[in-house]
């Protein structure tokens, strides 16, 4: 598949290209999720943090990034925890960033959900953050998933409804829960949705503080990108909630 095809795909690699070099954009993150992954979603370190006690702190740990971007949130974890890292993502401009800046027990590759191929039993933990919804067929993509997992290998997902994808009953209802239940995975799941309310807000709150230094940059355009994604805060959580829901999923093999 040719990827320039995909959704999004030229929109990320401006993305990436803006997120490597913005001061604006990297002070935004901080200020919103408490540290700069170059985030484009909802993962703050509290979330991140939760990913924690799923990697072995012994042994030969391997963990994945499904849409890892330009990698910084698997550094976060290399740091905490040791693992090596894989991440792989469809934009070039992306890993090549992630492969200047992470050299150490570090493997990124460019590649599409769906296509790359890992070898069986190869991760202790993959991570997805707001990336599970690019996959054309998500059952197959979590069956790969669960193959590539160890066999007391964890999947740590982030899934919002209501974008991307419409709004279900709720979490048990979702393509994703659905795709985990068809592969025979069993999973809790939180319900987030009142704390991304929240986050929507600070997330506007913070790009308004930062709205000058967007504009002297040249970087206008991301700032009205950062006001379209959190209209959602100007309106009562009651609203919000019928429209919109977010989940985090840690199934097991
Ligand atoms: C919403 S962003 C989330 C990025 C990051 N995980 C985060 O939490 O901020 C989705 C990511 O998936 C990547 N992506 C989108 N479609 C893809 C596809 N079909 N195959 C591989 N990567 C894809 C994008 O480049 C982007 O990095």
């Amino acid at each position: 598949m040719e990827k320039e095809k995909l959704l999004f795909y030229n929109e990320y690699e401006e993305f990436y290209e803006m997120a490597e070099t913005s001061i604006a954009f990297q002070r935004f993150c901080f200020d919103s999720f408490g540290q700069d992954f170059s985030q484009d979603g909802f993962s703050d370190i509290e979330q991140i943090d939760m990913i924690l006690p799923y990697i072995p702190t012994v042994g030969d740990v391997h963990i994945l990034d499904v849409g890892c971007g330009n990698g910084k949130m698997l550094g976060y974890l290399q740091k905490r925890t040791g693992a090596f890292i894989h991440g792989f993502d469809y934009s070039q401009k992306a890993i090549t960033n992630a492969r200047a800046q992470f050299t150490r027990n570090a493997d990124f590759n460019q590649g599409i959900i769906g296509e790359i191929e890992y070898p069986n039993n190869s991760f202790d933990v993959v991570v997805s953050m707001d990336t599970m919804y690019f996959s054309k067929d998500m059952s197959a993509f979590v069956g790969q998933i669960k193959r590539w997992l160890k066999p007391d290998g964890t999947l740590f997902a982030g899934y919002q409804e209501g974008e991307l994808v419409p709004r279900t009953i709720d979490e048990y209802t979702t393509e994703l829960a659905n795709a985990l239940k068809n592969n025979r995975m069993n999973f809790e799941v939180k319900n987030i949705t009142e704390q991304t309310y929240e986050l929507l807000k600070t997330k506007r709150d913070a790009a308004i503080i930062h709205k000058a230094e967007f504009e002297n940059e040249g970087h206008k355009q991301w700032f009205d990108m950062l006001m379209v994604q959190t209209e959602w805060a100007e309106e009562p959580y009651q609203v919000f909630e019928k429209a919109m829901a977010r989940y985090i999923y840690i199934a097991r093999k």
